[in-house]
């Protein structure tokens, strides 16, 4: 079985074609990710109608050099696979009617995919892991603890009451005048920092439950730059080793009670979404699932951030179990699994 997997939701424009045969492994045949940070580094973030514009501009070669480098025809793709939700409708809307434009005139199947889901089953792909397991999904607008049980069945155990960690990276960053992404800008600034240099909270810290929390840690980290201005390069790396550090212990400690709370015979832990790729965030969570007899498992730092790889297994996984979509599915800006 191979699968195209188209991603718009955000300023990645990525095609990609998975295979899965039973009797092989599953391979990425290819995985084009053109990034559209030089678009929107100017602003700081993103802008949602210069992203959808780019996806248009860029998908269809994008497309092209994903069946190209996978040696692939249309003709041997078994269906198309697309993110459907949620992210900046713009950038949905040209993946998902590219998506069906070519299931239509392919006569073949079409998947919307719930971009969450794909974070959630990359794991699947790149280490064959089985259900249930437990999962820390963290992304640029996410951050939860869920139960995988199988395709489509999760269970919700905490999840942020204010913002995602890696939109704090992104805000704090911005606010340092850090490159965009400022997860990975910050994380190559910490290398050099003192993580003791200023004292951060923890917020949640002791309290039962595993939600999380990074508003109070996003303000005293802002109030700190602003007493510190103007900031030299060595207040910038002790700043992002500081709330990096800060970020890692939350996100442990909160893992200690999502692993407490869980009644499932699970023998792995998972992270995954673009925090994922930090390496002081894995070590911590490493340790965690060490001392809990679980495997920790964390995709490859490309299948972490977002990629079309991810939706086209969500695609494999779905089309296995005959789960496939109408042409008059509507794409879904808010989604949650
Ligand atoms: O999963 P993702 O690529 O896109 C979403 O679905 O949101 O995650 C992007 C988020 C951004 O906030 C980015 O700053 C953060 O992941 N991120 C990181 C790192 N790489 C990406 N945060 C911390 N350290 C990193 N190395
Ligand atoms: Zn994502």
């Amino acid at each position: 079985m191979k699968i195209l997997g188209i991603e718009t939701s955000c300023d990645e424009t990525a095609a990609a074609v998975v295979q899965d045969e039973s009797n092989l492994d599953k391979r990425i045949l290819s995985n084009i990710i053109h990034s559209q940070i030089t678009e929107h580094e100017p602003y700081g973030g993103v802008v949602p109608e210069i992203a959808a514009r780019a996806h248009l501009f860029y998908l269809e070669n994008i497309i092209k050099r994903a069946l190209k480098e996978a040696d692939t025809s249309l003709d041997d793709i078994d269906a198309i696979a697309v993110t459907a939700g949620p992210g900046l409708i713009g950038g949905v809307l040209v993946g998902v009617m590219t998506a069906k434009a070519m299931a239509m005139g392919l006569q073949k199947p079409f998947i919307a995919v719930n971009h969450l889901e794909a974070h959630a089953l990359t794991p699947r792909l790149s280490h064959n892991i089985e259900f249930p397991y437990l999962l820390l999904l963290a992304s640029g607008g996410h951050c939860q603890f869920l139960e995988v049980l199988g395709v489509g069945n999760y269970r919700l155990l905490g999840s942020t009451i204010d913002d995602a960690a890696g939109e704090a990276f992104d805000k704090i960053a911005k606010l340092m005048d850090l490159d965009y992404p400022g997860g990975p800008a910050m994380e190559r600034a910490a290398i050099n920092g003192d993580i003791h240099r200023f004292p951060l909270p923890r917020p949640l810290k002791g309290r039962e439950g595993c939600d999380l929390s990074f508003a109070g840690l996003k303000t005293a980290a802002r109030l700190v730059i602003e007493k510190q201005q103007p900031l030299s390069a060595q207040d910038i790396a002790d700043m992002s080793a500081s709330f990096q550090h800060a970020v890692a212990e939350c996100l442990s400690e909160r893992m200690q009670n999502a692993i407490k709370m869980t009644k499932l015979p699970i023998k792995h832990f998972v992270v995954s979404g673009g925090v994922a790729a930090n390496q002081t965030i894995r070590q911590h969570l490493q340790n965690v699932a060490i001392g809990n007899t679980l495997e920790f498992i964390a995709p490859p730092l490309r299948l972490c951030t977002d990629n079309a790889a991810m939706i086209a297994w969500v695609g494999i996984e779905k089309l296995k179990l005959g789960l496939t979509d109408d042409l008059n599915f509507a794409p879904r800006p808010r989604w949650p699994l």
